[in-house]
């Protein structure tokens, strides 16, 4: 079969054949070591004319430089790294006055109160083995993500994607370095605001995501989004999964598509099978957006455990000090083998997965998807134009 042609400003943005972008998605919480969205997932991407993108927020930063290698070992095509850039993991803010031990920051309210939460359903309490000093919030003067962005500075990645904030305080030096820049928003007023400090590209990205999500809906959103950061060009996220997600995507004014929960099931996305199975029998209805697992709302597969998160009531703690406050908890439940009870990010779109197999073929069956709706399935009226 002859390879579908789909273009548009995007692919000449990026220098891809596709206007597909793999979404940089970092690590689920099941053992696993790594990111879901791995170097050799976001090298598959890119090899098969999307832009592969990797999900660099859990590394430090020589794993990270180590990572951005590895893709080019595997690929000489463009491909992205995505950071989190929310305020408390940077420089100066909140980490001036840390304690010698962030765990001093946690309510032991709290802390009991999760403890009988887990108790309640039947888990055996155990405390995590001391640690090194946890990566964040860390240091004055400077925080994880800025030692991150050194790195990706430092690389000349071809594209650098903000899952989380604003790169505004990087951009002159991205720039300096042709390296092209996304931003992920979730509401208008974001949108404008990453758009006015020169990010590239915005992808809206609406609450059906998996992942820390906002409460604005991609049909919603995304001509919202259009509209008010004109010309910057916008990409559509959440709830996009194959073709006819695209073309719904690039008619309410999106330039391409950013996906996450479609390539979880690819052979290439690294986490543990018990999620990517719980992620395959997901009906429509089975994500649910919590505070449990990062202190931001994010969209995972719902469980036991989320739900009586949320009954409780108890208050999550900011990004990095509710990642402390559970850790206990997280130990306990891979020590009594419950990790349905963990982390498993996934988008509404969940439902309409039905098999793994590899991210070329994702890819490709999506494009070719797109290109036959918008050449032949289209009603009459569509076509008839005005
Ligand atoms: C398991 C998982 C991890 C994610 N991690 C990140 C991340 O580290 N950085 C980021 O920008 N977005 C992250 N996201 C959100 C995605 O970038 C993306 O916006 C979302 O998956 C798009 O919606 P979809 O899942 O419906 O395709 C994650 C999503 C999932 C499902």
């Amino acid at each position: 079969m002859p390879r579908p042609v789909l273009r548009t400003p995007l692919c000449d943005l990026f220098g891809i054949e596709y206007p597909v972008i793999l979404a940089g998605m970092g690590p689920v919480a099941g053992g696993i070591q790594g990111p879901t969205a791995t170097a050799e997932l976001a090298a598959a991407v890119s090899n098969a004319g999307g832009l592969g993108v990797l999900g660099g927020a859990g590394y430090g930063p020589n794993q990270l430089r180590a990572e951005i290698n590895k893709i080019r070992s595997m690929t000489n095509k463009p491909f992205g790294v995505d950071l989190l850039l929310p305020s408390n993991f940077m420089g100066g803010a909140a980490s001036g006055e840390m304690p010698k031990d962030p765990r001093e920051l946690i309510p032991a309210g709290t802390y009991a109160a999760v403890r009988k939460m887990a108790e309640d359903l039947g888990i055996d309490w155990k405390t995590a083995p001391e640690e090194p000093m946890p990566a964040r919030p860390r240091r004055a003067g400077g925080g994880m993500s800025d030692d991150q962005m050194e790195v990706v500075i430092e690389e000349k990645v071809p594209v650098f994607a903000a899952g989380l904030g604003s790169p505004g305080p990087f951009m002159d030096r991205l720039k300096a370095n042709g390296t092209k820049v996304i931003s992920l928003v979730g509401n208008v007023k974001n949108a404008k605001r990453v758009a006015a400090v020169g990010v590239d590209v915005v992808v809206a990205q609406g609450t059906e995501a998996g992942g820390h999500t906002g409460r604005v809906a991609t049909m919603a959103l995304v001509p919202q989004v259009v509209d008010a950061v004109k010309p910057t060009m916008v990409v559509a996220a959440g709830g996009i999964a194959d073709g006819r997600g695209l073309v719904a995507a690039l008619a309410l004014g999106a330039v391409g598509v950013w996906c996450g929960t479609a390539f979880l099931v690819a052979n290439e996305a690294n986490q543990p099978p018990i999620q990517t199975q719980r992620i395959l029998a997901a009906t429509d209805e089975d994500t649910r957006i919590t505070k449990l697992y990062s202190g931001k709302t994010m969209r995972n597969i719902t469980n036991p455990l989320i739900e009586a998160w949320d009954a409780s009531g108890i208050q999550a703690l900011p990004m990095g000090l509710q990642g402390l406050l559970i850790t206990d908890l997280v130990y306990s439940l891979r020590k009594a083998g419950r990790e349905d009870l963990l982390m498993n990010a996934a988008g509404q779109i969940s439902g309409l997965l039905s098999r793994t197999r590899p991210a070329a073929e994702i890819l490709q069956d999506m494009v070719a998807e797109a290109a036959d709706i918008i050449a032949n399935r289209l009603p009459p009226a569509v076509k008839a134009g005005a």
